[in-house]
């Protein structure tokens, strides 16, 4: 079992309940082109984060780490027209290429890519009086971070809002507690710190597809 089965399947699963969409495959597209790295989430789990956005209801959206904007054309794609969304994005020539592939999709007056480290955006986020708390949060940037990004969003979060968080098990590191990877270290840090924060429910999901053995964690702030 494994990668040759797991691709299969998500193959599948994109020709079915997923769908094939010419506007998403063009984003990857343009991003293979400009040399990006591979590295979008792959069609199902874009898919899912689209439907966890549109259950909750969401209006009001932010992601960190937009690289060629697959992400956030999903997550755009999950509100009403007068929704927002906000994606901080580290590299000027990743943010350009999104900025296109958004520009393709519709949603130039819907998404706002803000150039930067993340943890100074967020930071100057949660300093700005008027930045209103949002529904639905993704974190998908440099995982070394992930726990700093965490406590920042919670800071932007209200009863209600959901986060999930990207590649959090990483091939299984995740259980290693002797693993000296400071990625693998950060989502260890991440859960510990979930398991304290009384604010917050949470799970933690394995994955198998296309992109490897990873998963992703989901988070719901209730108070
Ligand atoms: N969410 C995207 C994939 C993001 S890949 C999708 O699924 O389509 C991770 C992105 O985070 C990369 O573009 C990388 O440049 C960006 N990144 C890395 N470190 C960052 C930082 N410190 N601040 C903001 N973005 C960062
Ligand atoms: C990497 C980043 C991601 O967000 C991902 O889903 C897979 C890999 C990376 O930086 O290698
Ligand atoms: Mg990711």
């Amino acid at each position: 079992m494994s990668q040759d089965i797991w691709n299969a399947v998500d193959t599948f699963i994109v020709d079915t309940v997923v769908g094939r969409d010419a506007v998403l495959e063009g984003a990857l597209e343009a991003a293979s082109v400009a040399g990006l790295p591979a590295i979008s989430v792959s069609p199902a789990q874009g898919k899912l984060l689209y439907l966890l956005a549109r259950l909750q209801g969401s209006r009001n959206i932010l992601e960190v780490g937009t690289l060629a904007g697959y992400s956030t054309i999903w997550l755009a794609r999950a509100m009403p027209r007068y929704g927002r969304l906000i994606t901080l994005e580290l590299d000027p020539s990743h943010a350009a290429v999104a900025r296109e592939n958004i520009e393709r999709a519709g949603f130039s007056d819907v998404v706002d890519i803000r150039v930067g480290a993340a943890l100074d955006l967020l930071t100057e986020m949660t300093q700005a009086k008027k930045e209103v708390p949002y529904d639905f949060v993704f974190i998908d940037a440099d995982k070394k971070n992930i726990p700093e990004y965490f406590q920042l969003v919670l800071k932007l979060s209200k009863p209600g809002t959901v986060i999930v968080v990207d590649n959090v098990v990483r091939e299984g590191k995740l259980a290693d507690a002797s693993s000296d990877d400071e990625a693998v270290q950060a989502v260890r840090r991440f859960h510990e710190m979930l398991a304290q924060e009384r604010r917050v429910s949470a799970t933690t999901l394995q994955t198998v597809g296309s992109k490897g053995y990873d998963g992703f964690s989901v988070v719901m702030v209730h108070e």
